[in-house]
């Protein structure tokens, strides 16, 4: 079966990661700009969330979809590291990097700690389980409601060990999205070999922009901003 021989070869396994890491992209960008309409108010914020909540099995099926897409691209991540140690058992004795950027050598441990972020994020936002410990009561936001989507995230972002976290996470996914959007594109084949990629552009965009607008939302509530 093709797809069998897809993912058993080194280069299916580099398809395989590119795709859903542009799933992946496709869901951060779409997140963030869902994301922005806390600068619009409660009642924007929390109409989206209830639409987002009633749309019942089509949201499964998205995170489904997510779910799947993530374990895919840290499987493959994981399995193209032991291919490469397999490959080069013994490590350079002296590795002085050249061309390569900041950003394409933290792709492991980087993607390891958004994992972790994600992980926190999911039991922090959507089931509320770590909420109470990682957030200040607040007398208007008392606690974690899945019907006050807005008053979760003032609530959360008021801690600013809570919104430190955040922002430093999301320096972690710039770099990420930086050298990952780049370099999906380039697996793929989708642009002519080029010394300015067009590509290379428009992931640095993509990586700064949604850094900005997932950055401004933690920033503004602990500022008071917004509340
Ligand atoms: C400041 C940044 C962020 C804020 C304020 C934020 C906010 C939220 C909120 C409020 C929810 C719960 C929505 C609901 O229950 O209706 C949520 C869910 C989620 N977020 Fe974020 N988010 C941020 C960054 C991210 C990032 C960077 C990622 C991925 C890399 C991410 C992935 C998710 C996922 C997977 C869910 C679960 C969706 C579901 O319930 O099916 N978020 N986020």
């Amino acid at each position: 079966m093709w797809a069998l021989t897809l993912y058993r070869s080194t280069i299916g396994k580099k398809v395989i990661m590119a795709v859903t890491g542009l799933m992946l992209v496709g869901f951060v960008i779409a997140h963030m700009a869902g994301n922005l309409q806390m600068f619009v108010g409660p009642a924007k914020m929390n109409g989206y969330a209830a639409f987002l909540q009633g749309l019942g099995e089509l949201l499964w099926v998205a995170r489904i979809g997510l779910i799947v897409a993530t374990v895919l691209h840290v499987l493959m991540a994981w399995q193209l590291t032991q291919i490469k140690r397999q490959a080069r058992p013994v490590g350079y004795e002296q590795r002085t990097p050249q061309v390569s950027t900041l950003a394409s050598r933290s792709m492991r441990w980087g993607g390891v700690l958004l994992l972790v972020f994600i992980v926190f994020h999911i039991l922090h936002f959507t089931t509320g389980t770590v909420f109470p410990a990682a957030s200040q009561p607040d007398a208007q936001y008392p606690g974690f409601s899945h019907i006050n989507v807005y008053g979760n995230v003032i609530s959360a972002f008021r801690n600013p060990l809570v919104t430190g976290f955040y922002v430093v996470a999301m320096l972690f996914l710039m770099l990420h999205l930086f050298h990952g959007a780049w370099a999906s594109v380039r697996t793929l084949g989708l642009s002519k070999p080029s010394r300015h990629p067009l590509h290379r552009r428009i992931s640095t965009v993509i990586a700064i922009v949604v850094w900005l607008g997932f950055t401004a939302i933690p920033v503004a509530v602990l500022l008071g901003a917004i509340r």
